[in-house]
């Protein structure tokens, strides 16, 4: 199935409770030829009520940084680690809710479809939800950010132990990997674009120009 067909079927997911209060699920976008490809953790207001992923204040941030690090977002695709926007109300305001390790494990398989279909050889996780989810639940943004490390997609098909590997006998392509699979996924993770819009004022410059230095490790591995 392709990006479309995910997308579709997505739309009905019951997998968790969010889909109820939420307006629509908020599938990844961007083609499906991207090598690169951006994990944040839920959408946001905006993008709940758009069905688009990182169109709000967030995403206008993460457009700037990625302009500056030399990535054009057209060539990536963008999703998120919970397709349903988790909020509370309060009055007419809705006000965003992390979501849990329930709702990260109900949205999972999406995910692993996304890469599946997507064979990055790149993947961003943006903030720790994605961190924690993808890399390991010890993960620290602080500490860990801004390295690119080798990284198997999950879900990704292990060798296959056929019981014939001291034989001599293994067939010429036993070696070679997936047909459209990179030689290698790599992992960066760094801050959360709303963690900078958070920061407060007479850091938020420093903030950013971490970011975008993240991103720019990125890019250079992509040239
Ligand atoms: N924050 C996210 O993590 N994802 C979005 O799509 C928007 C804001």
């Amino acid at each position: 199935m392709g990006l479309d067909g995910l997308r579709a079927a997505a739309a009905g997911c019951r997998a968790c409770e969010l889909w109820e209060p939420a307006t629509q699920t908020v599938f990844g976008e961007g083609p499906e030829t991207a090598r690169i490809v951006f994990v944040g953790e839920q959408p946001g207001d905006r993008e709940d009520r758009t069905g688009e992923p990182f169109v709000g204040p967030a995403g206008r941030l993460l457009d700037k940084a990625l302009g500056d690090a030399g990535i054009d977002r057209r060539d990536a695709y963008i999703s998120n680690a919970v397709k349903h926007f988790r909020f509370t109300a309060k009055g007419k305001r809705r006000i965003h809710q992390t979501p849990g390790p329930e709702h990260l494990r109900a949205c999972r398989p999406w995910l692993e479809a996304e890469f599946a279909v997507l064979r990055p050889e790149v993947v961003v996780c943006l903030g720790a939800t994605a961190a924690k989810a993808l890399i390991s639940p010890s993960f620290r943004i602080t500490r860990d950010r801004g390295q690119l490390l080798p990284w198997t997609p999950p879900g990704a098909a292990l060798p296959v132990d056929d019981g014939h590997l001291d034989d001599g006998h293994q067939e010429a392509d036993d070696d070679e990997p997936d047909e459209g699979a990179p030689a290698q996924t790599w992992m960066l993770a760094t801050t959360h674009p709303s963690a900078i819009l958070r920061t407060p004022d007479e850091a938020r410059d420093a903030a950013y120009a971490a970011l975008v230095a993240d991103l720019t490790v990125v890019a250079h591995a992509l040239a």
